[in-house]
């Protein structure tokens, strides 16, 4: 007996020797790591002259070349010769004057995604897919319904944009996508592909079939925006595997918010009763019917939903959208400080500096929106409502690089949350609906998804059976939303 109490006290002994050689051992490494790591930037800093050619782009200078060139071989010159990145980078803040890729990139598809033509054409499809996705449901199913939203999105979404050619329509390219989207952070921070190699991988899968889908033309059967970004990469003289390789980061603008917005939307206004009866009322009043004689005496009843008198004549669900996105939006609008100037006669903000303006300190200020700014109010942006600054809400950015992208993600997602919520009832599977919360969220992101999904029991609501056909017009409209501060300016103008 004493020999084991003896035997446990040395064991217990051992363990904290252990333990605490351990944690000496793991600060040592990281002693170790942070001086080579800050003793290879000064080296770098120290010796390289200014007139010199620029060093190789790495994290860890020196060693993360010597790396790469012993496991990438000839290739790796030929990766950092990258034609590309030196065309992105020419005059990409426009110090310079109006030219180059980047400045050049929003006024090329601005005009396809502005109301007209161009967005008509994108609008339409999208409103098939989303009447046949929401058609294919049963009187009574249980969904995952961020699961379900995104899937239906993501596809009416790629195929507006890409056409009958949409890569996306191949499962493995939507996983692709959603993977190289969990590491886009780290690639955006240029981490050594060791610690991204996911995403790398996947972003490297998506090129590949970018690259056959325009050596394919597929493009020039697809949208007016993707021709316009085509063209102007072309113009550019973009190789074509990095026009490819551009296209998989501009399915993440076209993708990432859109999708966890239109849940918000459908996830309050299930939960908010009032909010629900308002905006099925609203919508209620701008559907039409029509019969058509199936066979003699036998009739089919098809209800039609005009798209652009949603978007005319349902304030309220404006106002809901407008309200989730103020409620749900993190994101971070960053910019460079051209001049050096003082704001508000205060702060000096230094040329050369980032000016990062986080949309949740504007979207949740008690001074702003009232002692209720953290609720889901689904009136707040009515235009009778006692209105704050239309600059306090940036659900969709503002300024130079405000969303050109805004028109058409606003208009899918009323279509789908109106005919979801004309057609359907919905409980959540556990009878009450739960908090949720988004601290998954990357820094990166504007509209974060749900950490967590929702399981909801879908039923038709009673009236509107099986047998009737729905139908999404979309006529020629060049009518404009008051989506952000300078749509209502532009609105207040005389034509
Ligand atoms: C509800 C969905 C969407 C939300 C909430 C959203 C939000 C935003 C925000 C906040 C910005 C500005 C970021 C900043 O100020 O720096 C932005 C930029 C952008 N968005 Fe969207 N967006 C959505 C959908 C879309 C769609 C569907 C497209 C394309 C079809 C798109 C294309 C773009 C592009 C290209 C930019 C960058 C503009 C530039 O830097 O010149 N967005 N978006």
């Amino acid at each position: 007996m004493e020999q084991n109490v003896h035997q446990a006290q040395m064991l217990q002994k051992l363990i904290l020797a252990m333990s605490s050689s351990t944690s000496a051992a793991l600060a040592m490494v990281i002693t170790i790591a942070t001086v080579i790591y800050g003793g290879l930037h000064l080296i770098l800093h120290l010796t390289q002259d200014a007139r010199e050619p620029p060093p190789v782009p790495a994290l860890v200078p020196f060693i993360e070349p010597m790396v790469d060139l012993s496991r990438k071989k000839s290739r790796y010159y030929t990766e950092l010769c990258n034609t590309a990145n030196d065309i992105l980078n020419t005059n990409v803040n426009g110090d310079e004057g109006f030219w180059g890729y980047s400045v050049t990139h929003y006024k090329a598809i601005h005009p396809p995604l502005f109301p007209g033509p161009g967005l008509d054409a994108m609008n339409r499809v999208m409103a098939r897919k989303i009447t046949s996705s929401l058609e294919s449901i049963q009187s009574s199913e249980v969904i995952r319904l961020f699961d379900f939203i995104k899937r239906e999105i993501t596809l009416a979404t790629t195929d507006s944009v890409y056409g009958d050619q949409n890569p996306f329509r191949d499962p493995t390219i939507v996983e692709a996508f959603w993977e190289f989207q969990e590491g886009v952070m780290g690639l955006l921070m240029g981490f050594p592909q060791s610690f991204v190699r996911e995403s790398f991988k996947a972003r490297e899968f998506m090129t590949k079939r970018f690259v056959k889908y325009f050596n394919d033309g597929g493009h020039e059967k697809g949208s007016a925006l993707i021709k316009a970004r085509y063209e102007h990469s072309i113009e550019h003289k973009i190789p074509l595997e990095d026009i490819a390789r551009f296209e998989t980061a501009g399915a993440i603008a076209i993708l990432t918010n859109t999708s966890p917005a239109c849940f918000w939307l459908v996830y309050h206004l299930y939960s908010s009763p009032g909010a629900l009866e308002d905006c099925r009322k609203e919508l209620g009043q701008i559907l039409s019917a029509t019969s058509h004689e199936k066979r003699e005496g036998a009739f089919d009843k098809t209800i039609t939903l005009d798209l652009t008198q949603v978007k005319t004549s349902c304030p309220i669900l404006l106002s809901s959208l407008q309200e989730v996105l103020r409620l749900h939006s993190v994101g971070i609008s960053t910019r460079l400080v051209m001049e050096d100037h003082v704001l508000d006669g205060k702060y000096l903000l230094k040329k050369g500096g980032t000016v990062m303006i986080p949309a949740p300190v504007q979207h949740q200020d008690a001074a702003i929106w009232g002692e209720n700014v953290h609720s889901f109010d689904h009136r707040r942006f009515l235009p009778n409502e006692k209105r704050s600054n239309p600059v306090a809400f940036r659900g969709f950015g503002g300024g130079t690089t405000l969303c050109p992208g805004r028109h058409f993600a606003s208009t899918e997602i009323f279509a789908f949350a109106a005919l979801l919520i004309l057609r359907f009832d919905m409980q959540p599977s556990g009878g009450t609906w739960k908090e949720l919360t988004t601290n998954k969220a990357s820094l990166w992101e504007v509209t974060p998804r749900p950490d967590e999904d929702v399981l909801v029991n879908l039923v038709s609501r009673p009236g509107f059976d099986a047998t009737l056909k729905w139908e999404i017009l979309v006529t020629d409209s060049d009518k404009m939303m008051p989506l952000s501060a300078e749509d209502v300016d532009a609105l207040r103008q005389p034509n």
